[in-house]
This record gives C-alpha cells, sequence and structure tokens, in this order.
C-alpha cells in the first residue's frame, strides 16, 4: 500500500485522518514539530489502530530537514498538509510567523514534491477563503474575498502557490479541501481536540465550561440577521471529516481527478447557530450550560454553511454523524481528558 506522509499528523484534524488511512491500509508517516500538539498522541492512534504510525519530529521551516526526510523517504506517492499555525487572533498579531510557518513549509513540500515522478497532494484551506459569502450555502464558485486575516491570508496565498505549481507541474496533482468547521473527536475517546490555553473555538470552549474550566461562555452577539439572532457555521465532526481526506487521496493516487488542481468544500451543508449548538450539547450531556450574550466580536461574519453538491457527486462524500454525535463525542473526550 502506498506511504503518505502526514504533515501536522498528531494535531486535530492530521490525528484522525492518521486513524483512517492507517484502517484503509496506508503506510503513514507523520512529520510534526509539537508545536501544538504532544507525542502522546501516537498512543491514541495506536491504541484505535493498532498500528504505530512512523514519527519523525521536525520543524518543516528548516528547509534542509525537509529535503533530507524526502532523501529518506523518496517512496512517499502522497502528502496530506495539515501542519499549519491557526490561531486567528494571534496571525493578527504576529502576521511574519504566520506568513512564515503557513508559506514557507508549503513552498518547501512543494518542491520536494517537484522532484518525484508522480505525486498527490492535499492541503488543509478554509471556508474563511469565502469571508461572508453573497450567497448561501457557498458554492467552491463562490467568490474568494479579502481574506479578514493573516491567517486567512495564508489558506488563500497557498491555494495559488499550489495552483500555480500544478500548472506547470504535470506530475503534481493537488486538492485543496476548505473545511467548514471542524469539531467532535473520536468514538473511541482516544484522540480528540487538544487546545492549548483558551479555546478559539465554540465546542472546545463550551465543554471546559460544562466541566468547569472556564466560568461562562460569551455568545458574541444575538442581534444578527439569523433565525435566534446568533452566527450560523457548519460544523462538521471530525470523522467525518478524515475521512474526506483519504477519499480525496484515492482520488489522486487512482487518477480520477478531472483536473491536476482541484478544490471542493468540506461541510455538512446544515448551519447551525451558536444557539443551536449550545442546546444541541444540554440535549447530549444532560449538562446545563452557563452562557451570557456579550457584544458582537469584530471579524464575525453572519452566517456560513456548505453547497456540498461538488463533494457528494463529484468527489463521493458526504457527512454520516450528526451534530448531536459530535457534541456527545466531544464532551466524552473531555471528561476523559480531565479525569472525570
Ligand atoms: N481546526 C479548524 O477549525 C480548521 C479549520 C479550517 C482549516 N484548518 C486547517 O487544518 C489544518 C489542521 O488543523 P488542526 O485543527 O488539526 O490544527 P492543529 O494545531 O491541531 O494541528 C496542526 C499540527 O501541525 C503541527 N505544526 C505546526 N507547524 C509546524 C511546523 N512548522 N512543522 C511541523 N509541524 C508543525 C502542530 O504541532 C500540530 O500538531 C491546519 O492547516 C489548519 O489551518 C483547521
Amino acid at each position: 500500500m502506498s506511504k503518505i506522509l502526514v504533515t501536522g499528523g498528531l494535531g486535530f484534524i492530521g490525528s484522525h485522518t492518521v486513524v483512517e488511512l492507517q484502517s484503509e491500509g496506508y503506510e503513514v508517516v507523520i512529520i510534526d514539530d509539537l508545536s501544538n500538539s504532544s507525542e502522546s498522541v501516537l498512543d491514541g492512534i495506536t491504541a484505535i489502530t493498532g498500528k504505530t504510525p512512523i514519527f519523525e519530529k521536525l520543524d518543516l521551516k528548516d528547509k534542509a530537514g525537509v529535503e533530507a526526510f524526502f532523501k529518506k523517504h523518496s517512496d512517499v506517492e502522497g502528502v496530506i498538509h495539515f501542519a499549519a499555525s491557526k490561531a486567528v487572533g494571534e496571525s493578527v498579531k504576529e502576521p511574519l510567523l504566520y506568513y512564515e510557518n503557513n508559506i514557507s513549509t508549503l513552498v518547501y513540500i512543494l518542491k520536494e514534491l517537484k522532484k518525484l515522478p508522480s505525486a498527490a497532494f492535499i492541503f488543509s484551506s478554509s471556508c474563511t477563503v469565502y469571508g461572508q459569502a453573497d450567497e448561501l450555502p457557498i458554492t467552491e464558485n463562490a467568490p474568494v474575498k479579502l481574506a479578514e486575516s493573516p491567517y486567512g491570508n495564508t489558506k488563500q496565498i497557498g491555494e495559488e502557490i499550489i495552483r500555480d505549481t500544478c500548472k506547470v507541474t504535470p506530475s503534481l496533482k493537488a486538492i485543496a479541501l476548505r473545511y467548514f468547521n471542524p469539531v467532535g473527536a473520536h468514538e473511541s475517546v482516544e484522540i480528540g481536540e487538544l487546545p492549548i490555553g483558551v479555546p478559539q473555538n465554540l465546542v472546545p470552549f463550551i465543554t471546559q465550561t460544562a466541566i468547569g474550566l472556564r466560568e461562562e461562555l460569551s455568545v458574541f452577539g444575538d442581534d444578527y440577521p439569523t433565525p435566534d439572532g446568533t452566527c450560523i457555521r457548519d460544523y462538521i465532526h471530525v470523522v467525518d471529516l478524515a475521512k474526506a481526506h483519504v477519499v480525496a487521496l484515492k482520488r489522486l493516487l487512482e487518477g480520477k481527478n478531472k483536473e491536476n488542481y482541484e478544490t471542493f468544500n468540506l461541510g455538512t451543508g446544515k448551519g447551525s447557530s451558536v444557539l443551536e449548538v449550545v442546546q444541541a450539547f444540554e440535549r447530549v450531556s444532560g449538562e446545563k450550560l452557563k452562557y451570557k450574550i456579550v457584544g458582537r466580536r469584530e471579524g464575525d461574519i453572519i452566517s456560513a454553511y456548505a453547497d456540498t453538491n461538488k463533494a457528494n457527486n463529484e468527489l463521493g462524500w458526504k457527512t454520516e454523524l450528526t451534530l448531536d454525535d459530535a457534541m456527545r463525542s466531544a464532551w466524552n473526550w473531555e471528561k476523559k481528558v480531565r479525569g472525570k
């Protein structure tokens, strides 16, 4: 079976994808610098799949290190590139850190892939490229809007770099996957999301509040033009998301791609408001969540959810798990992490 490099494979989405790849028989090599993850994630992956992936601790900003890796693993047939910095607020304060980590690493990997007789490349992009889309649900043809943050800009620039490289490199085939809002954990609760510090995302903030780590959840604004006044997002279970990566990779390895650079939205197609997510959490956990409504947060868009037609019909993938499944697994994971 093909050997696949998963960069950032010890992180949230990467670890769930490694599980799905190994379950499908792929040989996985992980590169991670542990800047936002822990080596113990390997134990969780091993507990689920019975297999420990090869792990190389490497900072992908180390160009010589990346070259040496590809010399050693010259039989890599595909790369799923998760490694990146992802905190939107931090990127506003430290733009150069984000441009360096998210762009230079991508360039170094693509330079190595260009040398191979053939290579498949999957890139972690984001629905942030659409900003506040003019039409909902959002299709892949919706225009890419001016980025709201340096982080968002790294995803737009990343996509352009890949597209331009594919144009002149017939041996390279690539897919950019534009994630909506990944949530949840593996149902085995062996792996999940491990945010460092105060979570930036809604679901870990909810579970940390319910477990007693945070005082209360602040809901930013209830006067948006939505049915209950709170912002709407498309929450996708991380296991569904992980499986999409395997489907996309197979598409490239089996030569089923229509163009050598393609983009797909990965979402459920259903928008949920902040209050609906809180209600889903309360329903599956039996806990009452402390929350208060505060003012709007700068930069928040009102509503975003995916048109899933292209992913369903062209990629041949669709979500199987619900928001309740995601909230249940996220809660079980939080309890496990806190020893409760
Ligand atoms: N989680 C989300 O909400 C979301 C949404 C859209 C897109 N994405 C993108 O998906 C990808 C994965 O996100 P995640 O939520 O799993 O993040 P994560 O932080 O959990 O995982 C990223 C991993 O990459 C590693 N890493 C970072 N810089 C590195 C470097 N220079 N060298 C080697 N390893 C490095 C980190 O240690 C971490 O383990 C990222 O590219 C992110 O921008 C995430």
